[in-house]
């Protein structure tokens, strides 16, 4: 595994600007997440970073070497496609052997064996390797598109939302082997998601896109109780953040627009209809902790910026 660093990279497609001025570092041995909406540019940058594409400015490197120019053979990079394909009329195993079947890997055929059982294994579908990848469930198929990638120890997985087609059950369960497994391996996994859940369970680091544009990156926490506009504020959190105009609160700092309040944040005040909150919203303040006789008023920490 190894560190990847993306610099100040662009890409654009005829006149969609796919990718803006992107600039992102993933350690080695890290998970990051990039989470944002369908046509945000997640894609683009996992396959930037894979070298099917080719970014218009800046540079990437992987372990410390430039490999903007280098074929996508080049990088040692696995990617698991949100449009998981496997081969139909192979078995699972011969459908997890098949990237370390490459000639130039000359790897051992027991190794092959090995490595195949250990990740099946690992994914809860070493019963499966003799059935035809057609004689699978949509979970099961799922499994061993991760799997595919797995078995080879890479530089980078790169993951393009890869838990999308799962129900919600599955989903759920994947999501924490996934962790599991990230962390037994030490992978150094960048995935990308539009699911906050997953991007607020499995990542060490969540980097929110928006429009080509990586709007803020840090720890979940950070970005949930730091955001730095209303838009990522918005981004993370059930129910949503509220997101009120400043106009409505008697207290609001001069200039403020939109007051951000988290659900956990308000009480629901006794008699005279007040609306308070035990503590502030996201910006915190530095202020005291309100009290009954002192309820809660939004000051300039409060605010977020549109
Ligand atoms: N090969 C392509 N040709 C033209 N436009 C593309 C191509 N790939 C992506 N785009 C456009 O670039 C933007 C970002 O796409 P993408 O990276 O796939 O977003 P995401 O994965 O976040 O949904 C979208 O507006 C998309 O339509
Ligand atoms: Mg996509």
């Amino acid at each position: 595994m190894a560190e990847v660093e993306i610099r100040a990279v662009s890409k654009a497609f005829k006149k969609t600007q796919a990718v803006s001025d992107l600039s992102l570092t993933v350690g080695d041995g890290e998970f990051v997440a990039l989470l944002g909406p369908t046509g945000a540019g997640k894609t683009t940058t996992l396959r930037l970073i894979a070298g099917l594409e080719m970014p218009d400015r800046g540079s990437i490197r992987i372990g410390g070497r430039d490999v903007t120019g280098d074929a996508p053979a080049d990088r040692d990079v696995a990617f698991v496609f949100q449009q998981y394909s496997l081969y139909p009329h192979l078995t699972v195993f011969e459908n997890m052997a098949f990237a370390l079947r490459a000639p130039i890997r000359r790897v051992p055929e027991a190794e092959i064996r090995a490595k195949v059982r250990e990740v099946a294994r690992l994914l809860h579908i070493e019963t499966k390797l003799d059935n035809k990848a057609t004689q699978l469930s949509g979970g099961q198929m799922q499994r061993v598109a991760i799997g595919r990638a797995l078995v080879r120890s890479p530089a980078i997985y790169l993951m393009d939302e890869p838990l999308s087609s799962l129900d919600a059950k599955l989903r759920g369960e994947m999501r924490l082997e996934l962790k599991r497994i990230q962390t037994d391996l030490g992978a150094t996994i960048l995935y990308v998601t539009h699911d906050q859940t997953e991007a607020m369970t499995m990542a060490s680091r969540i980097g929110v896109i928006e429009a080509g544009r990586l709007l803020q990156i840090g720890t979940p926490r950070e970005i949930y109780e730091n955001p730095i506009n209303a838009h990522v504020a918005a981004r993370l959190g059930q129910p949503a953040i509220n997101l009120l105009p400043a106009a409505l609160f008697a207290g609001a700092p001069r200039g403020a627009r939109t007051i951000g309040a988290r659900t956990e944040h308000l009480t629901i005040a006794r008699g005279g209809g007040d609306v308070s909150g035990d503590r502030h919203a996201d910006r915190a303040s530095r202020r005291p902790e309100p009290s009954p006789s002192r309820p809660w008023r939004p000051t300039r920490r409060d605010v977020v910026r549109p």
